[in-house]
């Protein structure tokens, strides 16, 4: 399976567009009074992986400033809006979070970020990480960011109790079983069946109901060039996607993925289909984190129809061109790049380190689980759409449009010929 997720890995990443103007280098140097780390982990859970990075950063770089630029939003909305005017403008951070994969390429295309070879033999890191995920960093043989952690999008988050309440022996293991779940919820507790927070939660839903609705070859073959988005399979998809959403609450712009994903432990929503920073959230200890206990507040299977299949995501960070504090950049990727760096972060962002010769022992309960599905030999792997692996920006931004219709419309036969065309303009 890893072969065909390589070629299709190669797909993403191969292409003739040169890099113009790439010059730079890692070779070193550079201002490092200071470092303006640019991400969008503010809110509870996701900012406590990046304050144990950035303490580790400043015990070893007492003499650099760290100035933490994250912008608030989840997954990035608000922030990936402020850094592409940023770097219009030419006054880019010190190093900026972006997704391994086709997110990544549209930086590198457009020349905003430099190549990190020599950082990468200075530091020994070829080594530390995995093949498959080298390549969703390289392009044309160069090596363009430091990947910290590798997220599950495939994790459906439930509450034990409201399932027994609803006569359910346990989560649903297919699109369909999901379904007769939610109407099993609505019927018998009149809670929420399916918690959605802002628009991008649903779309983050529709990757996960495109995957266990057409399973991992066909869900990979759709961001390949000529896929074909017409098909009665994927109309399928989007008829079930249509059908859980009558399930869920309105979508409301004014919650982020915290207050869908917390309505799952406080008892007031039986499901919700989110990443597994959900679980840093649920788990680290108050205020930031809920200190809520896997199997009693809440548990996890994987999203309907996608046992077997990690659909991931890597956040990895850069260095731009003409970046103000080079030397505080450079510095700043070490402590990314380092096992003791990503075993700080990792346990409490809720991810499964990058590297391959971290501390297992530091990942517990549903992260012990992540550690091994991900390590398990031939697991079957799904890049994910939204979070920057198959999609590059503008065909992110087709889809999202699509979608924001459809919330409006419910209209499915609109919503994949939207998609058919978004293929259509995007694919490369
Ligand atoms: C993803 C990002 C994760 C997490 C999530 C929710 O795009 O990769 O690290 O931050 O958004 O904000």
């Amino acid at each position: 399976m890893r072969r065909s997720w390589k070629a299709i890995a190669a797909v993403a990443l191969t292409g003739a567009l040169a890099i113009s103007g790439c010059g730079g280098g890692d070779d070193g140097g550079g201002d490092s009074s200071q470092v303006e780390v640019f991400s969008w982990w503010t809110g509870p859970g996701e900012a406590d992986g990046l304050k144990a990075m950035q303490e580790q950063f400043e015990k070893q770089n007492p003499g650099t400033k760290f100035v933490n630029a994250a912008i608030a939003g989840g997954s990035g909305t608000q922030a990936q809006a402020v850094l592409a005017s940023r770097l219009q403008n030419r006054k880019p951070p010190d190093s900026f979070q972006g997704h391994a994969g086709a997110e990544l390429l549209d930086y590198i295309k457009a020349g905003q970020i430099e190549p990190l070879d020599s950082f990468y033999e200075e530091n020994n890191l070829k080594a530390a990480y995995p093949q498959q995920l080298l390549e969703q960093i390289t392009y044309q043989g160069k090596i363009y960011s430091v990947p910290v952690n590798i997220h599950r999008s495939n994790v459906l988050w439930y509450n034990p109790g409201i399932l027994k309440d609803a006569g359910l022996s346990g989560p649903p293991t297919s699109i369909a079983d999901f379904i007769t779940a939610l109407k099993a919820v609505k019927d018998k507790t009149g809670k929420v069946p399916l918690s959605l927070g802002a628009q991008w939660t649903a779309d983050h839903l529709l990757e996960n109901v495109l995957l266990g609705d057409l399973g991992t070859d066909a869900y990979n073959a759709l961001w390949k060039p000529g896929a074909d988005w017409s098909t009665p399979a994927v109309t399928k998809a989007l008829t079930d996607f249509a059908e859980i959403m009558k399930y869920t609450t309105a979508e409301a712009a004014s919650t982020d993925w915290q207050g869908a994903s917390k309505a799952v432990v406080d008892g007031k929503a039986a499901f919700n289909i989110m990443g597994d920073w959900a679980y840093g959230y649920f788990v680290n200890p108050a205020p930031n984190g809920l200190g809520k206990k896997l199997d009693t507040d809440f548990k996890y299977a994987p999203s309907p129809g996608t046992d077997g299949t990690y659909m991931w995501l890597s956040d990895s960070f850069t260095l731009p061109k003409n970046a103000p504090h080079r030397g505080g950049a450079l510095a700043w990727l070490k402590v990314a790049s380092s096992k003791e760096g990503q075993d700080l972060f990792n346990p409490k962002k809720g991810s499964i380190p990058a590297r391959k010769d971290a501390d297992k022992s530091l990942y517990k309960d549903y992260l012990e689980y992540a550690f091994n599905e991900w390590n398990k030999p031939g697991v079957k792997l799904a890049g994910s759409f939204w979070h920057g692996v198959y999609a590059n920006k503008k065909w992110h931004t087709d889809i999202d449009t699509a979608v924001g219709l459809f919330l409006q419309n419910k209209d499915v036969a609109k919503l994949q010929q939207a998609l058919v065309g978004a293929a259509k303009n995007n694919a490369q």
